[in-house]
Parts: C-alpha cells; sequence; structure tokens
C-alpha cells in the first residue's frame, strides 16, 4: 500500500468533502468538515488542500500553509509568518487505525521539507485528541507549551 499526497482539483473534491471521521469525533469537534476547509482555502489562499490517498482511494484529507507575511485575519492569533501550519488533518472513520494518519503525516512533512526556506512545522489538537497526540509524538512534533483556542500547540523543527 502506498501513501501519497495529491491536490484537491476538480476531479477530487466531491469524493474529499465525502470524507469524514467517525460521529464521536465529528460530536467532539476535532476537526471541521472537509467543505468548510475547502471554503477556507478559496478565501485564504495560503492553505494548501491534499486528499491522503492509499494506493487509488482516498482516504483521507489534510490542509497545510505557510503563513504569509501580510493578509492575515487576526483572528488567526497563532499566526508566525514564514513557519507552516498543518490547520486540519483528518483519516475518514472507514479507514483509521491502519497507519494511513502515520504515512500521510510523513508524506506532508517530506514535502514540507522539500520547499525552500522551510524551518518549522506547528499543529494543534484537542487535549482530549490522545490518538493525534500519539501520531504527532511519533512524527517528532513537541508540545510548546502554548495553547491555540483551547488546543495543544505543538511544533516540529525541520
Ligand atoms: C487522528 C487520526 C488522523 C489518526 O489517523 P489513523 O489513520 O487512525 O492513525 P494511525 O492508524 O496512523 O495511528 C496513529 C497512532 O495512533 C495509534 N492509534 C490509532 N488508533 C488508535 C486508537 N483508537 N486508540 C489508541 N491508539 C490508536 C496507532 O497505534 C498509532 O500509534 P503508533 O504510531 O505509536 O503505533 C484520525 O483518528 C482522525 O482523523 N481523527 C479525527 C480528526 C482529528 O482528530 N484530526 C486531528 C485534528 S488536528
Amino acid at each position: 500500500m502506498t501513501i501519497t499526497l495529491r491536490p484537491i482539483t476538480g476531479d477530487n473534491w466531491i469524493e474529499c468533502i465525502a470524507l469524514a471521521p467517525t460521529e464521536e469525533q465529528q460530536r467532539i469537534g476535532f476537526v471541521s468538515p472537509n467543505q468548510l476547509s475547502l471554503a477556507q482555502a478559496y478565501a485564504e489562499r495560503w492553505w494548501q488542500p491534499y486528499g491522503i490517498y492509499a494506493d487509488e482511494t482516498i482516504v483521507g484529507f489534510v490542509l497545510y500553509g505557510r503563513w504569509p507575511a501580510t493578509g492575515v485575519s487576526p483572528h488567526h492569533t497563532a499566526a508566525e509568518p514564514g513557519v507552516h501550519h498543518v490547520l486540519r488533518f483528518m483519516i475518514d472513520a472507514r479507514y483509521q487505525g491502519r497507519g494511513y494518519g502515520r504515512a500521510g503525516m510523513e508524506r506532508v512533512i517530506e514535502q514540507i521539507k522539500a520547499e525552500p526556506g522551510a524551518h518549522a512545522i506547528t499543529i494543534s489538537y484537542d487535549p482530549s485528541n490522545t490518538v493525534m497526540a500519539r501520531l504527532c509524538a511519533g512524527a517528532g512534533f513537541e508540545p510548546t507549551g502554548r495553547l491555540i483556542d483551547d488546543e495543544i500547540e505543538a511544533r516540529l523543527s525541520i
């Protein structure tokens, strides 16, 4: 099984918005619905949406980007110009627990590392999200001690 990232385009956006985490994860609000993330990527052009693919099947979604120096709304209180941030990351409920999240995060990190000047990646997750905490720790992220909108911020220097 090969895990890759593919840009969300006219060919796969409908499959992308059909993806959802478990009902419990939705109820707690671990991640926004993918249609909201695609709308946000339209309005805030620095965010890049990708499908996480297991071979030819879309199994998840990631939205990340590099904070620009200008044009960021004040509601993004933790924005750090030049730093990459993973704003959304999810694996569809049907495909969780198979290592796709871990492999998808590895692809995200590789892809960001390949960008000239990339030097740090941040992410945040709900304090009760033990699976995401484990996934991030395994990928090398370390908690910064800061809370972002009541979520634990973690950072990876690259
Ligand atoms: C967090 C999420 C992306 C993980 O994806 P996944 O494909 O299920 O994760 P993986 O199978 O790669 O497992 C990642 C790690 O968590 C562990 N894990 C997975 N499911 C688990 C579970 N139900 N209970 C405990 N540990 C679990 C795995 O063993 C693995 O740890 P390891 O690398 O030390 O072996 C997925 O649960 C999800 O989409 N959740 C809802 C959205 C969300 O919370 N996003 C994060 C917002 S920032």
